[in-house]
């Protein structure tokens, strides 16, 4: 499959046993929509017993809950809010719509690739819903920049990986780390008053579904490692800890991209370090935006059966950081 580009995605043809979902028509209504919020966030399974990595159960229940939990919501249908000059002006001029959109073109090509090699069925049949959830992320955000009128950069063709085992493991690190950070920003934003709640609403379910994804990868990561034998477990370990590095390297700011005209695009991948200062006009400091992110994450996992594995490594280092932040002394 390398070097093979795909104008159109279309998760069916790369995963021929994959059915897409079959979405309503028209808008469903309030009551439905709620209905589906709250299934969307809550899961616990009706099986007994542990979910040992690796096991038939594990696997199985992993699988079931990211199919019963799909939140069945249309792009096409969303509504757009008129905006007032100044809220627009703020949305238009966030630094992250290229890289937002490409960020989801991007991972629904990798996540099917991947699925595509996948034996195990629950496994390959999630992975696809996966793929197909990031292509349904970039048709919001497409159906959203359009309205606002938002400028975006030529979008470079997007092209299978060649390598795709380690282009779905920089795709599922990638989404543990950015997740995390837009859950937190995303409460700033929504606190802030300075959107409207219909904009907020609309994005509340593409949240939940980053949320799932990497509920999805942290149990397929414990799933995979449980397959390997001892010296392939080494070298997947060493797979690992270099898209980490690989991502820090990206984080840093040395990754730079082109568009498809060949011209230099200067994405930020810091976003999340500026962003609470774009999204709101409170002063945030990064202590508090930790603590934010700590919480919303773990309101957003909350929900799920405990049996599942969580992604640990942000939580973690976010619990780190914080141990050198002190709280700001508040002048008397
Ligand atoms: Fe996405
Ligand atoms: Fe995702």
């Amino acid at each position: 499959m390398s070097d093979q580009t795909l104008e159109s995605f279309d998760v069916e043809r790369l995963i021929p046993d994959f059915a897409a979902p079959l979405l309503a028509p028209l808008s469903p209504g309030r009551a439905a929509i709620e209905a589906a919020e709250v299934n969307t966030r809550h899961w616990i399974s009706d099986a007994e017993g542990p979910f040992t990595p690796g096991s038939e159960i594990h696997v199985r229940e992993t699988c079931r809950m990211f199919c019963e939990t799909f939140n069945p919501y249309r792009p096409a249908v969303l509504d757009w809010p008129t905006l007032d000059p100044q809220a627009r002006e703020r949305i238009v001029s966030l630094p992250i719509w290229d890289i937002a959109v490409q960020t989801e073109g991007k991972a629904r090509l990798r996540m099917a690739a991947y699925a595509a090699t996948i034996a195990e069925p629950h496994m390959r049949n999630a992975l696809a819903l996966n793929a197909w959830e990031e292509n349904r992320h970039k048709d919001v955000l497409s159906r959203m920049v359009a309205a606002y009128g938002i400028a975006l950069a030529s979008e470079a063709p997007y092209v299978l990986p060649r390598d795709v085992e380690w282009a779905y493991l920089v795709t599922g690190f990638s989404e543990c780390i950015d997740s995390f950070f837009a859950f937190g920003l995303f409460e700033i934003a929504h606190r802030s008053g300075l959107f409207p709640p219909e904009l907020i609403d609309t994005f509340e379910p593409v949240m939940q579904e980053e949320c799932r994804h990497i509920l999805l990868f942290a149990n397929w990561l414990a799933w995979h490692r449980a397959q390997l034998s001892w010296w392939r477990r080494i070298a997947f370990e060493l797979e690992v800890a270099a898209v980490w590095a690989f991502l820090g390297w990206e984080r840093i700011g040395l990754a730079r991209s082109m568009d498809a005209d060949g011209n230099e695009q200067k994405q930020d991948n810091n976003f999340t370090v500026n962003g609470a200062r774009a999204v709101s006009n409170a002063d945030i400091d990064v202590r508090d935006l930790m603590l934010l992110c700590l919480q919303e994450n773990d309101m957003r996992f909350s929900g799920y059966d405990v049996r599942l594995l969580r992604p640990q490594t942000m939580p973690a280092l976010a619990r780190f950081a914080l141990r050198f932040m002190h709280e700001k002394k508040v002048a008397t």
